[in-house]
């Protein structure tokens, strides 16, 4: 019998030895392993995996257990960790002219989104990332954003007012909630349920699929389907991992990423009207949860509200960008 437990162990140790990958990629985000962005990251490692034979593997961290989106972008930059998917907001510091995409009302729908991201502006940001020495891979969707409060419901810009609004790390959602009367204060993704649950903050801008899948239905009173602003990503890989990368395995990495791009935007796309039913389901059931629809004189009264923003920004991110994004939608 021992002689049999050793002669397996051996066996188990050489298995795990020859199947060992030669490189490691260590993948991080904050959302859950069930949105869009989760499952296209682990779509990407399945694929890494397959194209290289197992020779390359890559390790998904997601729901911030290794970083949050600020502390991400340092582990990068050492080499840390070797790809991040921060949505646009957390390049304020590093790119403010990324601050473009939080620009509230700027989308024409997700067609919209797609000519900006694909297109002449899209490759502008990119380069930009570039230049601070990151590598800009592909853009990738999360969805249009949605209000929800535990203080009173958001309809018209009135509404906001007094409220205190959890945002992102972004100067331009902050003179968004500002130009309402509402109250921002920045913090991280992963403190956002606990903030909305404890009442550090009232209300909350997300797209559906991180609203649902972390649950914030249990700690807001209402949804409204505001769709006023866009939430996307840049996936970005670390300069000093990708440049020590062999080289033959490089394209096959490559190929995956795109892949796992096409995956992500369909499972985008695909995945809202689920999370809106699975949300109604809620509603239907609990007790103190109403989702609220925007008409056209709410929205007409929010861009009112909110076209003082555009100016303030022209300087940061340039408001020629600004026209480009417009224009490529007409
Ligand atoms: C947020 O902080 O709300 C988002 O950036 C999280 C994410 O990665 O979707």
């Amino acid at each position: 019998m021992k002689k049999f437990v050793k002669m397996f162990t051996v066996a188990a140790l050489f298995a795990s030895w020859s199947f060992a990958a030669d490189y490691t990629i260590k993948l991080s985000h904050v959302v859950s392993d069930v949105t869009p962005k989760g499952k296209a990251a682990l779509f990407f490692a399945k694929r890494v995996a397959e194209l290289t034979n197992g020779k390359v593997e890559v390790v998904v961290f997601s729901n911030a257990q290794l970083h949050d989106d600020d502390s991400v972008m340092k582990a990068l930059k050492l080499g840390n960790v070797h790809i991040a998917i921060p949505s646009f907001s957390k390049f304020t510091s590093l790119v403010p002219e990324m601050q473009l995409f939080d620009l509230p009302f700027l989308f024409d729908g997700p067609d919209g989104v797609h000519a900006v991201m694909d297109g002449e502006v899209g490759q502008i940001l990119k380069d930009k990332v570039t230049a601070k020495g990151f590598v800009a891979l592909d853009y990738w969707d999360a969805g249009f954003k949605h209000f929800s409060s535990s203080k009173k419901p958001i309809l018209f810009p009135e509404d906001a007012s007094g409220q205190k609004f959890r945002i992102m790390s972004s100067k331009v959602l902050e003179e968004q909630t500002k130009a309402v009367g509402g109250n921002p204060q920045v913090l991280p993704f992963s403190e956002v349920y606990s903030a909305l649950q404890q009442g550090v903050v009232d209300a909350a801008e997300n797209p559906l699929s991180n609203f649902a899948t972390k649950k914030f239905n249990e700690v807001q009173t209402s949804l409204t389907l505001s769709n006023h602003g866009y939430l996307g990503y840049l996936v970005i890989m670390s300069e000093r991992f990708w440049s020590k990368f062999p080289n033959d395995l490089k394209p096959l990495v490559l190929q995956a990423m795109s892949e796992a791009t096409a995956y992500e935007r369909d499972a985008a796309a695909e995945d809202e009207a689920q999370l809106l039913a699975q949300m109604k389901d809620y509603e239907a059931k609990a007790k103190d949860f109403t989702i609220y629809e925007m008409n056209d004189e709410h929205i007409a009264a929010w861009k009112k509200a909110m076209e003082g923003v555009y100016p303030k920004f022209y300087k940061t991110i340039g408001e020629d960008l600004i026209k480009k994004a417009i224009e490529v939608q007409k």
